[in-house]
């Protein structure tokens, strides 16, 4: 069987903060702090759910984030704003070197799409970013009503999938999703996609580090 590439959605393919413009325009000089603060909260909201057992779709997870950020740094958005900004959300476009490092990819790879994001969601962001005719199979956590870091949607992957721990790789830009499917038994790419982003210090390593997707087939070449 072909390796398979299970590629992380929110972050990694898609720019989480591909709403900069729109809000500047709404706030000015706090955009940037809310776009980071609205993720961060999001996914913190997705970890406590899962933890509580408390399931609800990742754009619940996503509507409370915004609704607290903006009390949090006391930005005033109309409820039409916010339905907006939810909106948008849909059709965050995705990274630069994406569409062209996918193509390649899928003819030697299995691709899959692999996200805490709902299966309405994420086929709504990968058809809009235009990349949904390479991935063969689109793997959401609504299926088994948990998020990422629980082993038990990475076995889920493998389940849909059929294929074992060690010939998948996770490919993601969120240290949380790269140590939960390195615990798996999974082989890992974390895409470092800022200088500034900080890999968690907890003795566990990626099993290759690039800055974009570009590098993936590259690094490949010398790994599987
Ligand atoms: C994902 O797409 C939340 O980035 C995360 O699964």
């Amino acid at each position: 069987m072909k390796t398979v590439l299970a590629f992380d959605v929110y972050g990694t393919l898609i720019d989480t903060h591909g709403l900069l413009a729109e809000l500047t325009d709404m706030m000015g000089d706090k955009a940037e702090l809310f776009s980071h603060t609205w993720r961060n909260k999001q996914l913190e909201y997705s970890f406590r759910r899962g933890l509580m057992r408390q399931y609800q779709h990742f754009s619940v997870c996503t509507e409370q984030a915004l609704r607290f950020t903006c009390r949090q740094l006391q930005v005033t958005l109309s409820e039409d704003q916010q339905q907006w900004l939810l909106e948008k959300y849909l059709r965050l476009p995705a990274f630069n070197d994406v569409q062209s490092a996918l193509p390649e990819l899928a003819e030697k790879y299995i691709l899959v799409a692999f996200s805490n994001g709902e299966q309405r969601a994420v086929n709504s962001l990968l058809s809009h970013a235009g990349i949904n005719q390479h991935f063969h199979h689109v793997i959401t956590a609504d299926a088994v009503e948990t998020f990422k870091p629980d082993p038990v949607i990475y076995q889920h992957l493998l389940n849909s999938v059929r294929c074992a721990a060690n010939q998948t790789w996770l490919i993601s830009s969120n240290p949380f999703d790269v140590i939960g499917a390195s615990e798996c038994g999974w082989n890992t790419a974390w895409v470092k996609r800022s200088q500034q982003a900080v890999f968690d210090p907890w003795g566990i390593t990626p099993s290759v580090e690039i800055s974009d997707s570009g590098q993936l087939s590259l690094m490949l070449k010398d790994t599987v």
